[in-house]
């Protein structure tokens, strides 16, 4: 997360526009200076604004091993991006077996103290999960505005990715899990109706009380006397037990957390190819 100053409300919106794109970039350089190998063979390169000056700092490193990458795409705004800037993409269903990706590169709508971040907030989601999921690890590219105690502090929903069939089902569930008004997220420029992700599924945008930490759950735990399981009295629920609950609802392909644990998940499945970056 870069460190530049917040905008004041003073500042006119033309300047405050350019402090979060120049946060953004300082975010970018930073996540390639620290983290990018040019010795990688795959390179994931997530979705959004942010991921564009990822994808520009790697060119502007001027190394000519990066044309030796194979930089793998979350969705066709970030194969875009990739084939753009010159670089050779990678289809993820062409990564050869039991190969990790070295490093994936993304941004995030929200990240917590515990790294857990919420994504989905462009629409991309499942093949972004596909990507960081796959990767040794996952580096998150984020400015200042992203991070807060608890998800959904300021980013309201937890976007999930349905299969069409199942959305009034899905809407049904989430609803019992304590969604006040889950919605199917629409916004096509010129035709009315839900937009459609990469898959050809719907986004639905759940609202849900502001997240737990674990440590919240357990410290709550001790305090009462009894076993939390994931969700405090209050109906709060633990960013992990409530990602596993929509996981579990049928016609859900994809949830918009992404609990921090992602890359130990991968280390445990594959070899990295490349050789990781200390
Ligand atoms: C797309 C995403 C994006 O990574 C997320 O929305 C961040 O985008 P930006 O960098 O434009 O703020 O999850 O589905």
């Amino acid at each position: 997360v870069s460190d530049a100053s917040l905008p004041t409300t003073s500042t006119s919106a033309a300047t405050q526009l350019s402090a979060i794109e120049s946060a953004k970039r300082a975010a970018a350089q930073l996540a390639v200076k620290e983290h990018f190998n040019p010795e990688a063979l795959y390179i994931g390169i997530g979705s959004g604004s942010t991921i564009v000056y990822v994808v520009e700092a790697i060119q502007e490193l001027k190394d000519p091993r990066i044309q030796n990458i194979l930089f793998v795409p979350t969705g066709y705004q970030s194969r875009q991006v990739i084939l753009k800037a010159g670089l050779k993409d990678l289809k993820f269903d062409s990564l050869p077996a039991d190969i990790l990706i070295d490093v994936a590169f993304d941004g995030a709508d929200e990240i917590d103290e515990d790294l857990n971040c919420i994504k989905g907030g462009g629409a991309c989601l499942y093949q972004e999960k596909l990507v960081a999921t796959q990767a040794a690890k996952f580096i998150c590219v984020a400015d200042h505005r992203k991070l807060q105690p608890r998800l959904l502090t300021k980013w309201p929903t937890v976007p999930i990715e349905v299969e069409p069939l199942a959305v009034t089902t899905v809407i049904s569930a989430l609803k019992r899990l304590g969604s006040p008004a889950p919605f199917v997220r629409e916004g096509h420029i010129q035709k009315a109706g839900p937009i459609k992700t990469d898959q050809d599924n719907f986004i639905v945008d759940a609202p849900f009380p502001i997240l737990l930490l674990f440590a919240d759950i357990e410290q709550a735990a001790k305090q009462g006397g009894k076993e939390l399981k994931g969700q405090g009295e209050d109906g709060q629920w633990e960013v992990q037990a409530l990602a596993k609950e929509i996981k579990a609802i049928e016609g859900v392909l994809s949830v918009g957390l992404f609990v921090g644990e992602n890359g130990l998940q991968a280390k445990a499945r594959g070899k990295i190819a490349g050789g990781q970056k200390p």
